[in-house]
């Protein structure tokens, strides 16, 4: 079988370009997107992440406010300054950026975020939005993931999609947007047995657990379309330190009916969708929307 590999760098380049007229119309309205992005410490794929999500954004025409603090940061300091941009005018998307260090409560963060800037979509008030269909932001690497789906042209209705991983970020928003159009949704993680069984019976993979190569050829049915969000170091071996997903990308090519590669898959898409829903937070503040 032909494998369709999924161009995720150039979806995420489409998308990005299509980001300028309505920056140019915000703009107009006197009301340029801005977005606020805090680092808390220096954990170095923190800080890459970071600076990609700041020039997506700066490239896009979006004010790029960045915030980086020492990990001594206090809870109360970080609330602080939550507070602060919630105030803000000229800031209409805030993002703090995951994981936080140990003594800060990355829940009591997230929900002192003004929900209409919580371009995440990490806030409970979001949550519950996305759950019940009614998404204000769908966060970015899930609807990275239902974008590089429909690029492809993968039915869903009916399908059986397969998610590995149970995350707040990636794993449990997938699966709300997969139920959403349709397809019979099944959630594994670390605890379900027999995890080839399982994954053997779907017709769409979603591996999100940050596990190099965890998902052999051998667990995914033939023709099935792969969507792989992990983003892994090799530990070891001739390529050790280069990047990998979380399934074996090169033994599922022939096998897979679509794949996404690692690097140029999930990530760019999650860089591109930052910007779209920080132009879309600005257009709810927006005079006349
Ligand atoms: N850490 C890993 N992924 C994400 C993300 O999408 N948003 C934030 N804020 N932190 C993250």
């Amino acid at each position: 079988m032909k494998t369709q590999v999924i161009d995720g760098a150039a979806l995420a380049r489409s998308i990005r370009a299509g980001l300028g007229a309505r920056v140019t119309a915000l703009a107009g309205k006197n009301a340029r997107p801005g977005l606020a992005v805090i680092l808390v410490g220096e954990d170095p794929a923190s800080q890459v992440y970071v600076r990609n999500k700041s020039r997506a954004c700066e490239e896009a025409g979006i004010a790029s406010f960045q915030h980086s603090l020492p990990a001594s940061t206090s809870q109360q300091q970080l609330l602080t300054l939550v507070g602060t941009l919630n105030r803000d005018p000229a800031v209409h998307g805030i993002l703090v950026q995951l994981p936080l260090p140990k003594h800060i409560s990355a829940d009591a963060i997230i929900r002192a975020i003004a929900p209409e800037k919580d371009v995440d979509g990490f806030h409970p008030e979001n949550v519950g939005l996305l759950a019940t269909g009614n998404a204000r932001f769908v966060p970015c690497t899930p609807a990275g993931v239902m974008r590089l789906l429909a690029h492809a042209g993968v039915e869903l209705a009916g399908k059986h999609a397969v998610v590995v991983g149970r995350s707040n970020i990636v794993g449990k928003p997938v699966a709300l947007l997969l139920l959403e159009k349709h397809a019979t949704v099944t959630i594994c993680h670390s605890r379900t047995p027999d995890l080839g069984a399982v994954i053997r019976q779907a017709d769409v993979v979603v591996a999100a657990v940050g596990k190099p190569r965890m998902i052999g050829a051998e667990m995914v049915k033939s023709g099935a379309a792969v969507i792989d969000v992990g983003i892994n170091r090799i530990p070891d071996g001739p390529n050790a330190g280069k990047l990998c997903g979380d399934v074996d990308y090169a033994g599922l090519l022939g096998k897979a009916g679509c794949i996404t590669p690692v690097p140029g898959g999930v990530g760019p898409m999650t860089i591109a969708l930052l910007p779209e829903n920080t132009v879309r937070a600005a257009e709810f503040a927006a005079p006349n929307g």
